[in-house]
């Protein structure tokens, strides 16, 4: 484990290496406890360069068995070498040679899952973000491109699988029952892109063809046995490449593409160039096994990786500050992709819902950064909501303000322009800026500035004058470190609508610049008038979400109720009725601390009916306008003095008020939505199941509906069916005898399968209530269970104590303690884990003073104990700063 240096890493220290390395030849002896890592590295000295100059490689905890340039093995004073660095002291005068380095390592003791490890016997890789300096000393920073040829040796019983980047050029056997594969990659790239994988593994076969007619081998590599569970991943595969060639014109460049799935992995998947690795939770699904959201969850990580090959790998980052080159673009293209293969309007509005949960709460406390940062200790804490959602958001902004063409004429220059190249946000901005002849100057703010701008907006109507007035103020709240804000330019998607929903015309507008249905605000304050309207409109603001910032609307309850019933923009209509409910929940928050019993408006709870019932609405939209705001979604609303207790109380009384008022109407549609024919996870049936399960949600609060959920459960003929049934029975009604019985069928029928059982952690750990604590900490101690394993950790400690509120935020402190103990456990193996974990408490300061000081105790606690990781030391610092 690296250990904190305190080390501040600059943008504005960057500067090019003074070396290259051109080639890179890699030979790889696989053994368990002692694998053997050949790096022979073609080195060139930049032009300009010092021969004097030292060659300083960067490690990890290495160990060097042996050095040479050139041929000659190197003597003692020639090279310094500790296990985090290199130092060639002297080296050669010629300014290309060749260095040959022999590192010894053990995958099996690999815990932290980063370089090369081993995942249930299989050998894997993950070297993003600097993992491959576990492997071999390397300039281990992502403008050193290179082009690398990898020659892979390992017992054939063991290992019959030898796979890495690029095309396969030969294999062949060995003595003593080992065999060998040779990898070559034509194209240069950074060492974070390198892959490697040996096993056995089961392998799933197909082929496309591109639009140039070239044939690539596809393949997808699972645990054996489970090959019948890849369909769906290689039915996305397939999708993704054409639509890669239609929306983008890009096409794949080598003559194999492979995914392996692995169950010990940090993250979601990774790029590595034509040999993607996934955590296997992304890869296996059918309907027994995997949820809609699962599904869903394949198909735009497949996509997203897979769109890396363009944005990411053919166009690089020039240093890891401009992550978000990489991922806020790709996540863009995975969400347009997700967007044309199902329902842009459902897929739109979950997308906001997921930034709301997780990018406002980082932009919104200590851990916020921009989209860019300028510094990092640790950049593996960096892969963030900030960098990939709302750097995704950034760039659907410059599409916003670019219209489609001249955002598709930026986005060829880009390929044309950088292709090959290790890239910067200047140079992305830039061909946005080369192909409008927009100035994007002011737009640039998005990247450099952190924080979530808001907008205050008020509205007035002269009958006389014909005369409709937007009073628009922007601010950027201050955020750790940037307490002085400058003014930015926000694309305000808006409509006037009038009787019937029909937009409403207008003459002039004066104040702002106003095109394409969208206001640029780019001063502090706009006086925006709308000539020529005679009859007074309600307005529809942010539409589409337009641009990812807070509003604080002076708006008559009367006009968002008609908005949520007529605003032709569906994702505003979505929104007009969020916002009704988030002000009842709030207001119902009120009451419940002032000792009183919520009340909520009738014509909000009939509101609801009527959408359920609406069926000129698409069933997916219905049922995310019918799933109430979360309860950290309204504890962010609320802003401070947070008990978790009252607000759990009033949305509770919310949702018992709604399925009150609707117990017939719900009744009827939940029947009538019974899923028929035979399985398929397409958008539109999907969409069927969620609006009829949160329509159980609903009728289980009743005590006409209790029942309703056990009968769900047992004539659940597909696990996204049998999960929500299961969490309607042990969140509704934990401990009853039905709730029991149900988990405990679940855990007989699933105890070998982890993903699945990783629901079962899922629900146990999302029990809302004090109890559930003590579940968690012994369910630690489960026969599926694994401190070792990120999706187990994640499943059970990860829910609790992120998606738990009160459970985890329990008054006397125990969620906390239970936390501190987990997140120390888990970080002695696998530290970016833990530090991901140990997120959970960054909103601790909104918090009710009682709870607040227990968490500040807790993450004392954490900062307190020697010798932590870079990675959880950054984050609690920061966290407590
Ligand atoms: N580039 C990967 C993706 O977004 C994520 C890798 C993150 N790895 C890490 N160690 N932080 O597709
Ligand atoms: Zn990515």
């Amino acid at each position: 484990m690296r250990t904190d240096t305190g080390h501040v890493f600059k943008l504005e220290d960057y500067r090019p290496s003074d070396y290259l390395i051109l080639q890179t030849s890699l030979v790889f002896r696989l053994s368990p406890e002692a694998t053997c890592v050949i790096a022979t590295l073609t080195i060139e000295r930049r032009e300009g360069v010092a021969a004097s100059a030292p060659l300083v490689l960067d490690g990890d905890g290495l160990t060097l068995l042996g050095i040479a340039i050139d041929g000659r093995d190197l003597q003692p004073g020639d090279y310094a070498a500790t296990p985090d660095e290199l130092a060639v002291l002297k080296p050669p005068a010629a300014s290309r040679f060749e260095l040959v380095l022999e590192t010894e390592i053990a995958p099996a003791r690999n815990e932290a899952l980063m370089g090369l490890y081993r995942s249930s016997n299989v050998y894997c890789t993950q070297c993003e973000a600097e993992g491959f300096r576990r492997i071999t000393y390397f300039l281990d920073r992502p403008d050193i491109l290179s082009i690398y040829t990898v020659r892979i040796e390992a017992p054939h019983n063991e290992a019959p699988l030898l796979l890495s980047n690029g095309n396969p050029v030969d294999s062949g056997a060995l003595a003593d029952g080992w065999h060998y594969a040779v990898w070559h990659d034509p194209f240069p790239k950074p060492s974070y892109l390198f892959a490697l994988v040996a096993g056995a593994l089961g392998k799933v076969a197909d082929s496309f063809t591109t639009l140039s007619g070239r044939k690539v081998e596809l393949g997808i590599y699972v645990e054996p046995g489970k090959e019948r569970l890849a369909g769906y991943a290689m039915d996305a595969l397939k999708r993704s490449m054409k639509w890669d060639e239609e929306a983008f014109g890009r096409e794949y460049d080598l003559d194999v593409f492979n995914i392996v799935a692995v169950s010990d992995f940090n993250m979601g998947a990774m790029e590595n160039k034509g040999l993607n690795i996934f955590n296997d939770k992304y890869v296996l699904a059918n309907e027994e096994t995997a949820t809609d959201a699962d599904f869903a969850n394949i198909e735009a990580i497949i996509a997203h990786e897979y769109f890396h090959n363009w944005t990411g790998n053919r166009i690089t980052c020039r240093d890891w500050f401009q992550l978000c080159l990489k991922e806020g673009l790709t996540v863009y293209r995975d969400h347009e992709f997700s967007a044309d293969q199902r329902s842009r309007a459902v897929k739109r509005i979950a997308e906001v819902r997921t930034l709301r949960a997780h990018q406002f709460p980082e932009d919104q406390g200590p851990l916020a950064h921009p989209v860019r940062p300028r510094r990092y200790r640790e950049i593996n804490n960096f892969y963030t909501a900030t960098v990939y959602e709302k750097g995704s958001e950034v760039v659907h902004m410059i599409r916003t303000i670019l219209g489609a063409e001249a955002f598709r004429s930026g986005m060829d220059l880009y390929f044309e322009r950088h292709d090959g190249e290790a890239a910067t946000i200047e140079d992305f901005l830039k061909v946005f800026e080369d192909a409008s002849g927009r100035d994007l100057s002011q737009f640039a703010l998005w990247y450099h500035q952190a924080g979530t701008p808001n907008l205050t907006v008020s509205s007035s109507h002269n009958a006389r004058a014909k005369e409709f007035t937007l009073e628009i103020e922007q601010s950027v709240p201050p955020t750790p470190s940037e307490s002085r804000k400058r003014l930015m330019h926000i694309p305000l998607g808006f409509g006037l609508v009038g009787a019937g929903g029909k937009p409403v015309s207008y003459g002039d507008v004066e104040g702002a610049t106003v095109e394409d249905g969208v206001i640029h605000i780019r001063k502090r304050r706009h006086v925006v008038r709308f000539t020529g309207v005679a009859e007074r409109p309600a307005v529809s603001l942010n539409r589409g979400f337009s641009a990812p910032v807070t509003l604080s609307v002076e708006q008559k309850t009367d006009d968002q109720f008609f908005l949520a019933g007529h605003d032709s923009d569906s994702f505003s209509r979505w929104q007009a009725f969020n916002t009704l409910l988030t002000d009842a929940l709030i207001a119902a928050f009120r009451q419940v601390l002032g000792g009183k019993p919520p009340a909520f408006a009738q014509r909000l709870t009939e509101l609801a009916g009527r959408i359920a019932a609406d069926e000129t609405l698409e069933p997916a939209y219905r049922a995310l306008a019918l799933s109430l705001p979360g309860e950290a979604d309204i504890a962010r609303d609320i802003g401070k003095g947070i008990d978790p207790d009252a607000i759990f109380a009033a949305r509770e009384a919310l949702a018992l008020a709604i399925a009150r008022a609707n117990w017939e109407n719900f009744t009827g549609l939940y029947e009538r939505l019974a899923d028929k024919g035979p399985f398929s996870p397409d958008a539109a049936s999907a969409g069927r199941r969620a609006l009829r399960n949160i329509l159980l949600d609903y009728l289980a609060l009743l005590p006409e509906g209790a029942a309703l959920a056990t009968t769900h459960f047992r004539s659940a003929s597909n696990m996204t069916d049998r999960a929500a049934a299961l969490t309607v029975l042990a969140h509704r009604h934990a401990g009853s005898a039905e709730a029991q019985q149900a988990l405990a069928g679940f855990e007989a029928k699933y105890r070998n399968d982890a993903l699945v059982m990783d629901k079962w952690f899922q629900i146990r750990a999302g029990v809302p209530g004090s109890k559930t604590v003590e579940t968690v900490r012994a369910l630690t101690g489960h026969p599926a269970f694994s401190m070792a394993n990120p999706n187990r950790v994640r499943s059970l400690i990860g829910t609790f104590s992120s998606a738990n509120q009160t459970g985890f935020h329990r008054a006397d402190g125990e969620g906390y303690r239970f936390f501190t103990e987990t997140v120390l456990e888990v970080e002695k193996r696998n530290p970016q884990v833990a530090a991901r974990l140990a997120t959970a408490l960054r909103s601790w300061r909104s918090l009710e003073p009682g709870r607040q000081a227990k968490a500040r105790e807790a993450l004392l606690a954490i900062a307190g104990t020697e010798k932590l990781s870079a990675d959880l030391r950054d984050i609690v610092e920061r966290t407590l700063a």
